[in-house]
């Protein structure tokens, strides 16, 4: 390339890219099925534990993440930006119970730092969220209003390991309540659709609005469903299984051998 072309390109694409390379248009607010993403965690590595909520059957936050529609992203908009646990002291009981990270053998602050560095730090563009405070405390202010677990269940649909939902069920049940369409994402296993993460999106200025544009909308019977789970079967809202009968019972025979000698 001669030189003429890389100062032009420099001088024409640079600024532009900078200015517009962090650029988002609305916030996606997931929270994740616990249940379910310990299957899959465990499915990888039989020898893989799950830290649950110790809240039973209560939905957990994954992540607040900036995206520009079409795209996945920004993400990681500023590397020096490193997550401080000390800034989020104040807050970390709650984290624990209600952004947990059910990867049992990695650090307590993996999630966190993970989603800090990769979408809090866009994230903190708008002043709402300009701080790692910030952003951990509006995931948690948005659990309590927008909990899944209380949506769902208002509509009667309750984690079970013997019925089942329709995925129309599931979109009704949040469009009703919050005016917006979600996106809804399912994991296949053993031949099988398990809710795994709803999605619910904010404007830039924190009001809700349609997920469009996060994953693609299908049309399911009359619907219009932004969605990767299956439209031709129901779905699994699964009851956390803490322990096979064989644990159980060896936790009895050993309370018993505590109890008895
Ligand atoms: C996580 O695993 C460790 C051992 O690897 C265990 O001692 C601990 O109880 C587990 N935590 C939970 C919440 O299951
Ligand atoms: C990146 O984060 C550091 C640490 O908070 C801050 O001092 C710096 O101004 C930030 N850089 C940009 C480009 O925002």
């Amino acid at each position: 390339m001669n030189l003429y072309l890389i100062s032009a390109f420099i001088l024409t694409c640079l600024p532009f890219s900078l200015q517009t390379k962090h650029d988002f248009d609305l916030l996606i607010f997931t929270q994740n099925w616990p249940a379910t993403v310990c299957k899959e965690w465990k499915k990888m590595n039989p020898q893989h534990q799950c830290s649950m909520p110790r809240k039973n059957d209560a939905w957990s936050i994954h992540g607040i993440w900036p995206t520009k529609l079409g795209t996945i992203g920004p993400s990681f908009c500023n590397r020096t930006w490193l997550f401080d646990p000390d800034k989020i002291q104040p807050i970390e009981n709650r984290l624990l119970e209600e952004w947990t990270n059910i990867f049992n053998g990695t650090s307590n602050y993996a999630l966190w730092a993970h989603e800090w560095t990769k979408h809090g730090t866009c994230a903190a563009q708008l002043e709402t969220l300009n701080s790692e405070f910030k952003y951990f405390s509006m995931g948690l202010d948005w659990l309590e209003k927008y909990s899944m677990g209380n949506i769902l269940s208002k509509a009667g649909i309750t984690p079970s390991n013997s019925q089942d939902y329709h995925i129309t069920a599931i979109n009704d049940a949040i469009k009703k309540q919050l005016d917006i369409d979600p996106a809804i994402e399912c994991r296949k296993m053993d031949g099988s659709s398990f809710i795994t993460e709803i999605r619910i999106c904010f404007t830039k200025d924190l009001k809700l609005c349609d997920c469009d544009g996060v994953l693609a909308r299908r049309d399911i019977g009359s619907d219009s469903i932004i969605t990767n789970c299956d439209g031709n079967k129901n779905i699994i809202y699964p009851h956390y299984k803490e322990n096979s009968m064989y644990i159980q019972l060896y936790k009895l025979v050993t309370w018993l051998q505590w109890f008895t000698f």
